[in-house]
């Protein structure tokens, strides 16, 4: 049976590729996309889900979600998405009308739909997901499992302590994390290993097809910014934790309690992991540790290959 999902997300150029990997997939449900203000203001995230999945050849629902964190300012990370959000790929406007339904709407609907079922990918700021639990505290028995990217055992990436999906709405963060729901973090322990290479890069922009075309560019410009900032290769977020929904074998992972923290005058947003169970609490997420990284690049070749060779 195909799963259903919902890709919660803030495209964004690793949330472009991530979506590509999965908006076609048979394996796959997709029931909507609910994109959130993260990397770019809501309007722009929003118009590139559209004109994403339109380029992918999906017409898969897109439900508007929230333009600002619950209580905090707005933040984006335009120093790394550029302008649009999309860096300077520019994609053919969709002609497709965005869902009556907003984001909270679609993902209890879909909930309710795929009753324990119904497994949720989030690649942004988790604003869409807890107005979901706070406007609805029921859907906590009807998700099967949130796999988010976002967090970090050690430092952060916006903040020295905190990564930025977490750190752009702590207090969403902290209730999606206090929720019970099952839940898979892929933070940077996990996603500083998913580099994609020059080479792999190359062999993907041989592949036929606009889409891998489209993904080979972002490639290559994050590899001039990754490399600037001592990587060796594409680091590639949301597309590790999109391979981990896809084959849940390409991460090991560890049982923790991650505790949100929301105030900190320089630790707001960092993910707080018990590694040693110090406090005793019971865990509340499966935390990515380690990558396999070539069976994640093979799925991401597999994923741009499916468009056409
Ligand atoms: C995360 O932040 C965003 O800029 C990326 O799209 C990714 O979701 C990495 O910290
Ligand atoms: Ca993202």
């Amino acid at each position: 049976m195909k799963k259903p999902i919902i890709i919660d997300c803030d495209p964004g150029l690793d949330d472009a590729i991530a979506i590509f990997m999965i908006i076609n997939n048979p394996n796959f449900n997709i029931r909507a996309v609910t994109p959130v203000a993260g990397n770019q203001t809501v309007d722009k995230t929003s118009k590139n889900a559209l004109d994403l999945t339109d380029y992918a050849g999906s017409d898969v629902p897109v439900a508007i979600g929230a333009a600002r964190p619950l209580f905090k300012k707005l933040v984006t990370a335009e120093h790394v998405h550029g302008k649009t959000g999309l860096g300077d790929i520019s994609l053919p406007h969709s002609h497709r009308a965005f869902s009556g339904l907003n984001a909270f709407e679609m993902i209890y609907q879909e909930a309710e739909r795929h009753e324990n079922e119904l497994e949720i990918i989030a690649l942004g700021p988790l604003t869409n997901i807890a107005i979901t639990l706070l406007k609805y505290p029921d859907i906590k028995e009807k998700i099967k499992r949130i796999t988010i990217m976002g967090g970090s055992c050690g430092c952060g990436n916006d903040t020295p302590a905190a990564e930025f999906n977490i750190y752009a709405d702590s207090d969403a963060a902290k209730i999606v994390f206090d929720s019970g729901i099952p839940l898979t973090m892929v933070g940077l322990d996990a996603t500083h290993k998913a580099m994609v290479y020059e080479e792999e890069i190359n062999e993907i922009s041989g592949y036929n097809n606009k889409v891998a075309q489209v993904a080979a560019r972002i490639l290559t410009n994050s590899l001039s910014f990754c490399r600037k900032h001592g990587f060796e290769g594409s680091v590639m977020h949301d597309p590790l934790a999109m391979a981990c929904v896809m084959d849940p074998s390409v991460i090991s992972t560890k049982k923790l309690r991650v505790d949100i923290e929301t105030k900190g005058a320089f630790t707001n947003g960092k993910t707080v992991a018990d590694i040693f169970n110090v406090t005793g609490k019971k865990a509340n997420a499966d935390v990515a540790m380690d990558i396999n990284r070539e069976r994640f690049i093979k799925i991401l070749k597999k994923a741009m290959m499916d468009y056409g060779v």
